[in-house]
C-alpha cells in the first residue's frame, strides 16, 4: 500500500521554479538574452561592403553608375529607388514609383523610363520629360560616402 511516493521537497522546489520562469521568459532568461542578439550587431562585425562602408543604408558603390546614367536599387525600408550620377561624383537618387499610377521605373540613360503607360523622366532632377506622369519623382536624400552611395535618413 505504499506505492505512490510523496514528492521530495528538492522536488517540490525544482518544479516550483521551472513552472515560475515559463512564465515570466524575460525575468528568467538569465544569459540567454545575450544570445539572442543579431548576428550583425556583433561588436567587431563587418557590414556587407567593407570597402568604404559608411554608416546608414548603402544604395550602390559610385563606380557601379556610370556617369550620365542610373542604376536601380532598394531603400533602407525595401522601396524601388532609381541612383543617377549626371556628372562625376555628384550623385542624386529618386523614388522609382511612377507618379502616375504606381509602377517602378527603371533606369534608360539620361532617362528613368515608366514600363507601364510610358511616362519618361529626367535622370538627373525626375522632373517630368514625357506623361502621363502627374509629378516629378520624390528626391531621396543621399550622400557619397567613402566608395558608396548612402542614404541619408536610414
Ligand atoms: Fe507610370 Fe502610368 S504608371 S506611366
Amino acid at each position: 500500500m505504499t506505492d505512490a511516493q510523496p514528492i521530495s521537497r528538492r522536488r517540490l522546489i525544482a518544479t516550483a521554479s521551472v513552472t515560475a520562469c515559463a512564465l515570466p521568459l524575460a525575468a528568467c532568461a538569465g544569459t540567454s538574452s545575450d544570445t539572442a542578439k543579431p548576428s550583425g550587431s556583433a561588436p567587431g562585425s563587418n557590414p556587407p561592403k567593407s570597402s568604404g562602408a559608411a554608416k546608414g543604408h548603402a544604395l550602390a558603390d559610385v563606380s557601379d553608375i556610370p556617369v550620365g546614367s542610373s542604376v536601380s536599387g532598394k531603400t533602407a525600408d525595401g522601396k524601388p529607388v532609381l541612383i543617377s550620377q549626371p556628372k562625376a561624383g555628384t550623385v542624386v537618387a529618386f523614388s522609382a514609383i511612377c507618379t502616375h499610377m504606381g509602377c517602378t521605373v527603371a533606369p534608360a540613360g539620361k532617362e528613368l523610363h515608366c514600363p507601364c503607360h510610358g511616362s519618361v523622366y529626367d535622370a538627373a532632377t525626375g522632373k517630368v520629360l514625357h506623361g502621363p506622369a502627374p509629378r516629378p519623382l520624390p528626391p531621396i536624400p543621399v550622400k557619397v560616402a567613402g566608395k558608396q552611395v548612402v542614404q541619408k535618413d536610414a
